[in-house]
């Protein structure tokens, strides 16, 4: 056989046992396996923490380009910005710490699943709730304001390993609602996130070389050349749903942190290295 015929039948192996697990009551640790093994066997020899490079991982031609910018990261002013507002007092007198207890540096602790309240809990919507339970106004959760204070939280927290955890049914129903969302077909294109980011990683679209989805959930915000700042990863997800004419959800919508808890799960054991720069 050759190479070609094997990595179209190894994808096709590994979307109907997916889409079978889909089915029936695979359970996440056998999707995180299946989801590991298809993309070491499509690109074999890239260790696991380098997946979490985009397509930068794979296409060695934009590769040297990135790295340079990434020496002399274009995101430097918005760390430097989030740290500012990080420190600035509310009109109450308290900060963010006295909702982060342990300071800037704990991404590992996002997404989780609230037991009592039934829902993901992202880092956004937790700074969030943070700044209206002190009295202040939320944030909008695309760029802006919120990406910087993303960008220096995950910049302090860069090196911390993912581990999300799926403590009940209820947290169950929620990693497998983001699951069916992941590998459902959508928009007039009829793609699902699956056919771009698994069956398709590596190919061309148009000036683009398509992304693994290993590591998706890694390195958020990303400073995009295209969009001239910072973006957070629901903002990718939106634009993801547009190129193939699907109306996008809300940002920190239920769909959108439920697909972020189920791609947050497939990168477990791999580390958050935010904020990164992308084309
Ligand atoms: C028609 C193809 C297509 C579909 C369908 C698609 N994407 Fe994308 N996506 C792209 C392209 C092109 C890029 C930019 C190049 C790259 O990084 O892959 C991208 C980039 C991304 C990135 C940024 C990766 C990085 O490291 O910067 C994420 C995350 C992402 N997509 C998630 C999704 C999700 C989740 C879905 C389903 C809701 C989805 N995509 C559906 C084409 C697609």
């Amino acid at each position: 056989m050759t190479r070609l015929a094997l990595v179209v039948v190894l994808v096709l192996i590994t979307s109907i046992v997916l889409a079978d697990k889909r089915a029936t009551d695979s359970t996440p640790a056998e999707d995180l396996r299946l989801y590991r093994d298809f993309f070491s066997k499509r690109f074999p020899g890239i260790p696991l923490n380098e997946f979490g490079n985009g397509t930068y991982t794979i296409d060695s031609v934009s590769r040297d380009s990135w790295k340079a910018i990434e020496a002399f990261p274009p995101y430097t002013p918005m760390i430097e910005a989030g740290e500012t507002l990080w420190n600035t007092v509310f009109a109450n007198g308290n900060t963010y710490v006295n909702c982060f207890h342990e300071g800037p540096g704990q991404r590992k602790n996002f997404p989780y699943w609230d037991s009592k309240r039934k829902m993901v809990v992202t880092l956004p919507l937790a700074i969030n709730e943070c700044r209206t339970a002190n009295g202040e106004k939320p944030l909008s959760y695309q760029k802006g304001a919120i990406a910087n204070l993303l960008a220096y939280m995950s910049y302090a927290s860069r090196g911390q390993k993912i581990d999300i955890e799926i403590p009940d049914k209820d947290a169950l129903a929620a990693y497998n609602e983001g699951k069916s969302f992941y590998f459902a077909r959508r928009g007039q294109l009829n793609f699902s996130c699956a056919h771009c980011h698994m069956e398709s990683a590596g190919m061309h679209m148009r000036t683009d070389t398509l992304s693994p989805a290993l590591g998706h959930a890694t390195g958020w915000p990303v400073y995009r050349s295209k969009w001239g700042e910072l973006g957070t990863l629901h903002r990718r997800f939106s634009g993801c749903n547009e190129q193939v004419r699907a109306k996008p959800f809300k940002a920190q919508s239920k769909e959108y942190r439920n697909l972020e808890y189920f791609l947050s799960h497939m990168s477990n054991g791999m580390e958050y290295d935010g904020p990164s720069a992308r084309r």
